[in-house]
């Protein structure tokens, strides 16, 4: 048999795949689960699409394999259910053709957990790893400032 079973925690899921050892993370998620969040882009590591969360840090799902992701807490956007970036996005206008914006959600909640406190060098920096295509990044950065700042308002 070509393929392994394993079982992977996605959103809080144990899920069985039935995989190729070469199969990367991105084909699992979308092609064995239906997860179709992740997008794929370049499938090299540099545009972001297919950003997800594996144990607390954001990682391009096509540059790791899927069963390299035994043991670890996966989640996709599919995961998130209305975090405080998502809203964020819709209300900024931070999108066009959207096909970006999945992985650019993820890496942002990512940033917005780890660097709570983060300045516009921070920010920018930290955008590097994703592109868009359509939209400038300002929105972007704007839906990412209105959550850090919202969360050290005292409500
Ligand atoms: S598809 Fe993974 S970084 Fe572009
Ligand atoms: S909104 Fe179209 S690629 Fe970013």
């Amino acid at each position: 048999m070509y393929k392994t079973e394993f079982t992977l925690d996605i959103n809080g899921e144990k899920r069985t795949v039935y995989a190729r050892n070469a199969d990367t993370l991105l084909f699992v998620l979308r092609e064995e689960l239906g997860l179709t969040g992740a997008k794929p882009g370049c499938l090299n590591g540099d545009c972001g699409a297919c950003t997800i969360d594996v144990d607390g840090d954001s990682m391009k799902s096509c540059l790791m394999l899927a069963i390299e992701a035994m043991d670890k807490k996966i989640t996709t956007v599919e995961g998130l259910k209305n975090a405080p970036i998502q809203m964020q996005f819709i209300e900024k206008f931070a999108f066009q053709c959207g096909y970006c914006t999945p992985g650019f959600i993820m890496n942002c909640n990512s940033l917005i957990q780890k660097y709570p406190h983060a300045d516009d060098v921070v920010i920018k920096d930290w955008l590097e790893s994703n592109i868009c295509r359509c939209t400038g990044y300002k929105e972007i950065e704007e839906a990412i400032k209105a959550v850090l700042s919202s969360a050290q308002t005292p409500h």
